[in-house]
């Protein structure tokens, strides 16, 4: 295994939506201090590192990814103080902060861009991306054109998200010494790390039609983070997940990321972000698979992870979010988990949480959603174009998390948040999660410390057992002698043998008697260590 990776591989990261975890001073909206109140809870929970999704200065037009300042805290979560407080309090406690560094684009709220669009011979105009026409056909991720006009220059400058995210012209060598610089303000505070936005966006090929992914994005992210000082930071890059791309960004000697999100499981069932498609569970365990068997030949990092800010809950996708909703969320936690590489959980995952039903438009924020509803308003009906978003929008993982059920849920002592709380939060909430004999975070809590005591798990090999091929996913781990068989059945009730016995370590369900029959989503663990 690769020396740098050895501390990566006792990695558990909590994912954090600041906006959405803990409100301290009663305006409705998360921030620092709520996080720093939770800091215990987390813990209790079993990870040691916490990703905050952005916490900068921003007008918000996409929810902190339109960053105005690298170097301040937006003063609805708080103040630098505040930020001081919290990294200081995490690194007590063993938890590792991680930061989101947003480098393809900035607000058009910020300084650099204020300036550049005043006018052409500006010094900070070659810092975005400008022409006299659109340069190409491309549609921004968040609706219309990827091209707005810019009427004090007569021109127009590229936007690969909302309109006011401008890109940023990452050919230009200042460009790249200011996101060298603020990667070096946060490392100097003392940060652990950095989860990268859309990295493979910051170069480009306009007469090739690449709006990413271009001719010079090794070199800038080499620039970026292969400095000797940066070599102990973990990273974990949003970028193309081709087999050629990882291997190109994380290889040994790269010098580039330590590792890369693979998404491609996180696609199944759907078409696109609003369409769901027939599917099975199989597909995802194909992926998975797959992803362990090249990252295992290659020595590289695979990030486990089936929630994050950008999906609405997989367990409401691809489980059961009904009946079955503790069986199949705690099901689908050990089949995910228990592989080889970083978990990655999302807020709100390890209390089981489920996708929402609202009725009316104004219960979303979401830039997304909100642009595909401007976009096919009159083309859909109103109770399509409902269904549609409810069950695809990126709001459903963005909703306060439910501490209780009381009518602020914990959450806040403010009457309303800012997103309304999601429909099923009088249900599902951690005080009822914790009360019912059934706790999804217990559950979590359990799996992870196995993780903690098993090194097979965190560092050992990964096989399938190939005899169990459908509607069930079988495997084992293997270190130094220690062994551990990992069993979860999917939708069907059936009858699993011929399985080398071992001692039971963990299951979702009480597994007296079973006599080798799973029933629906039922999971178990166990040591074959002889
Ligand atoms: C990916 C982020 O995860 C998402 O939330 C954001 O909208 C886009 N990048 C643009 O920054």
């Amino acid at each position: 295994m690769r020396k740098e990776f050895s501390a990566c591989y006792d990695l558990v990261v909590y994912q954090i939506y600041p906006k959405s975890f803990k409100d301290s001073n009663g305006d409705g909206i998360g921030d620092l201090l709520g996080v720093l109140s939770k800091l215990d809870y987390i813990k209790d929970l079993g990870a040691n590192a916490i990703w905050l999704c952005p916490i900068f200065k921003s007008p918000q037009c996409d929810n902190g990814y339109d960053v105005s300042d690298y170097r301040a805290i937006d003063p609805m979560y708080g103040s630098m103080a505040d930020f001081d407080r919290l990294l200081a309090a995490a690194h007590e406690k063993g938890i590792k902060v991680i930061l989101d560094l947003v480098a393809n684009h900035t607000s058009s709220e910020h300084e650099w861009f204020r300036q550049a669009r005043s006018s052409r011979e500006n010094p900070y105009h070659d810092y975005y991306y400008w022409a006299e026409e659109p340069l190409t056909d491309w549609r921004a991720e968040f609706g219309g054109s990827a091209w707005e006009y810019n009427e004090p220059t007569g021109e127009y400058y590229l936007h690969s998200f909302a309109v006011g995210q401008p890109d940023v012209n990452w050919t230009n060598p200042k460009v790249r010494e200011e996101y060298k610089a603020i990667v070096d303000f946060w490392v100097a505070k003392g940060v652990d790390g950095f989860r990268c936005d859309v990295l493979d966006h910051i170069s480009k090929d306009f007469e090739k039609g690449l709006d990413r992914n271009g001719p010079h994005l090794h070199e800038y992210i080499r620039e970026l983070f292969g400095r000797d000082h940066l070599q102990d930071i973990y990273t974990v890059g949003e970028a193309e997940t081709t087999e050629e791309s990882i291997l190109a960004t994380c290889g040994e000697d790269r010098r580039e990321l330590k590792s890369v999100f693979q998404f491609s499981h996180l696609a199944v069932g759907r078409k696109g972000r609003y369409t769901p498609v027939p599917h099975k569970m199989d597909e995802v365990k194909k992926i998975l698979t797959d992803w362990q068997d090249f990252t295992a030949k290659h020595d590289l990092l695979y990030i486990l992870l089936t929630d994050n800010h950008d999906r609405p809950w997989f367990n409401s996708r691809m489980g059961n979010d009904g009946a079955l909703r503790y069986e199949s969320a705690t099901n689908i936690a050990t089949m995910v988990y228990l592989l080889k590489g970083i978990p990655f959980l999302y807020e709100g995952q390890e209390i089981g949480c489920a996708n929402s039903l609202f009725s009316d438009i104004s219960a979303f924020d979401d830039v997304e959603c909100l642009g595909y509803y401007k976009e096919q308003k009159g083309v859909l009906s109103e109770e399509k174009l409902l269904e549609e978003i409810n069950f695809g929008s990126r709001d459903n993982t963005r909703r306060p998390f439910a501490w209780d059920a009381s009518p602020t849920h914990g959450f806040t002592d403010a009457s309303a948040p800012w997103l309304p709380y999601a429909t099923r939060s009088d249900e599902i909430n951690l005080a009822s999660d914790l009360a019912s004999e059934k706790s999804v975070w217990r559950y979590y809590r359990d799996l992870l410390a196995l993780r903690r005591e098993h090194v097979s798990i965190r560092r050992g090999s990964f096989k399938q057992v190939k005899k169990w091929k459908k509607d069930c996913f079988i495997y084992v781990r293997e270190y130094e002698g220690e062994k551990i068989l990992v069993v979860c059945n999917f939708e069907r009730t059936q009858k699993i043998t011929g399985l080398p016995e071992g001692r039971l370590l963990l299951s979702n369900v009480r597994r007296d008697g079973a006599n080798g029959v799973y029933a629906p989503y039922e999971c178990a663990v166990y040591d074959l260590t002889k």
